[in-house]
């Protein structure tokens, strides 16, 4: 019973001591920030409500009106992102459109349309993107190839980057499959080198020609702005590989962090490139900072690569430069956040995959959640390649890690990577899908990727493996 009476007590005290004048000022600002509390919560409501009744509104008005499809193939968001600017500007002038990944999308949809508008991009050596491959698969490469889209009219905006051998390889490919199958071209395929601007405005004016408007909304991206680097950290000291680097940055002078999930992607341009270049982000934003895992890369003569060389030896702390964060909802935990998650990577593979990790050790306990997490992580030395060692063991004792596999590739006599780990432990990798994980790759799509992919082959077939794809429990940030 004493302790109510002593905090009045004290209260009292406090309040007599600050004075009448104190105490109105001290409520003003209490009121304040009560108001703007109130304030931030009503728009963020508002700003969702907007979000979830313009998803809704590209959806048909009736079951009778034939939508025109939007579909998009995208590795890390790119095209994604372009199919519902896309479907906006359709709809904004009066078009129905129904926006689909090429995974979600069958023959047989395709044989029903009549007009659909592609956006895709290419991976691999002209390769299609994850979520594009079952269709290749079971539509494309189908050995009955009598022309079946005699009443598809298409347009296609193929991305890609030239300095690659194939450019834009999948669209040419599924351009001309699209045209031996009978479906006519509404225009010619645009080609999109690095999102070249002038190709995106030729098919912004396709568009605008197709609705019957010059109405166009703006699609600018969110602008680069100014970041500072506010940390770095030498993680590989005495490695025989290239050094890799813990870096922070965070928006520069007063701006606030903005909000992103873990999986998506940093975009940046070092002073002097106006190239950007991506990295996975590490953190999450309650860690106050963009967090990001580099390796310095190098050029076949031996010099260092342009931004990895800029950010682990160039640039001091407190060094500006401009970033945007880029959505990278192939690689979210979206779907998968009540699933059990088996992270595979290597190397700075390891950044995208903490930061799931980070996300999922601040999610709140749910019933209905299966919380297991089984990373399986692979670099060359234990001595010296140990990654976030300290954290690592961290979370394998606090229980988030519930699995823990680290493979050293040059610690024993034999080559071992994080494949082999994998093969070994099929029973019990199977038991996990078995019962609903999801599956995360982040790291070197120069053999890592591909070789934990045919294994994964191995253990479930390319059936099931097709499956979780398009269910998006096959998720891949590989580069
Ligand atoms: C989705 C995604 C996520 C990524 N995440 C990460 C990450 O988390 N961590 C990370 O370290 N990296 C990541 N990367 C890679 C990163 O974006 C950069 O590609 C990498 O840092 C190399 O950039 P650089 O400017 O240092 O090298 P660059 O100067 O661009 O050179 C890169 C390579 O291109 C070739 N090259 C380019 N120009 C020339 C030239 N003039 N002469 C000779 N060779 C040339 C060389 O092979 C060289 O090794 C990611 C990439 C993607 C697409
Ligand atoms: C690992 C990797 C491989 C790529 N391979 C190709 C290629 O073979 N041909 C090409 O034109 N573009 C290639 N690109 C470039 C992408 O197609 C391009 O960046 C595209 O804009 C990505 O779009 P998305 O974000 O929708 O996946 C590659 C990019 C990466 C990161």
């Amino acid at each position: 019973m004493l302790q109510p009476d002593l905090e009045r007590h004290v209260a009292v005290i406090w309040l007599s001591a600050l004075g009448p004048a104190r105490i109105v000022a001290a409520l003003f600002i209490l009121l304040s920030f009560l108001a703007l509390c109130v304030g931030t919560i009503r728009r963020e409501a508002r700003r969702r409500r907007a979000q979830r009744q313009a998803a809704h509104s590209l959806l048909p008005a009736d079951g009778n009106a034939a939508p025109l499809l939007v579909v998009h193939a995208s590795q890390t968001g790119t095209a994604e992102q372009l199919a519902w600017q896309t479907a906006q500007t359709l709809q904004l002038a009066g078009v129905p459109a129904q926006v689909a990944t090429l995974a979600q999308l069958t023959r047989a949809a395709l044989e029903r349309a009549e007009r659909a508008l592609f956006i895709v991009s290419t991976y691999g050596e002209g390769d299609p993107p994850d979520a594009a491959a079952p269709f290749v698969r079971s539509a494309m490469l189908q050995a009955d190839t009598s022309p079946r889209l005699g009443a598809l009219h298409f347009g296609l905006l193929a991305l890609g980057d030239s300095s690659y051998a194939q450019f834009c390889g999948f669209g040419r490919t599924l351009d001309h499959w699209l045209r031996r199958q009978g479906a006519r071209p509404l225009f010619e395929r645009i080609d999109a080198d690095k999102v070249a601007e002038t190709a995106i405005e030729c098919w912004r004016q396709q568009l605008a020609h197709l609705a019957g408007t010059r109405d166009a909304p703006d699609w600018a991206g969110p602008a680069f702005t100014r970041w500072t680097l506010t940390a770095r950290r030498h993680l590989n000291p005495g490695s025989a590989g290239e050094p890799v680097c813990h870096l922070e940055l965070k928006p520069a002078g007063t701006a606030p962090l903005p909000q992103w999930q873990a999986g998506d992607l940093l975009q940046l341009q070092i002073p002097g490139d106006p190239q950007p270049r991506e990295y996975s982000i590490a953190s999450i934003p309650a860690d106050g900072s963009v967090h990001l895992l580099v390796r310095q890369a190098r050029r076949a003569d031996g010099s260092p690569g342009l931004a990895s060389g800029w950010l682990l030896t160039t640039a001091g702390i407190g060094e500006p430069l401009d970033a945007r964060i880029r959505e990278h909802r192939g690689f979210r935990l979206g779907d998968n956040t009540r699933r059990a998650l088996i992270l595979i990577g290597n190397g700075t593979g390891l950044a995208g995959l903490r930061a799931l990790l980070k996300a999922r050790e601040a999610q709140p306990q749910a019933v209905d959640t299966d919380r297991r997490c089984w990373l399986i992580f692979g670099e060359r030395s234990a001595q010296h390649d140990a990654l976030y060692r300290d954290e690592l063991l961290r979370w394998q004792r606090s229980g988030l890690l519930t699995h823990c596999d680290q493979v050293y590739s040059r610690d024993q006599p034999e080559r071992r990577y994080v494949q082999h780990r994998l093969a070994e432990c099929g029973d019990e990798i199977r038991a996990w899908l078995n019962a609903g994980a999801a599956i995360y790759v982040c790291g070197s799509l120069d053999g890592m990727a591909p070789q934990v992919d045919s294994v994964l082959e191995g253990l479930i077939g390319r059936p099931q493996l097709d499956a979780l794809t398009v269910a998006g429990r096959y998720r891949r940030d590989v580069y």
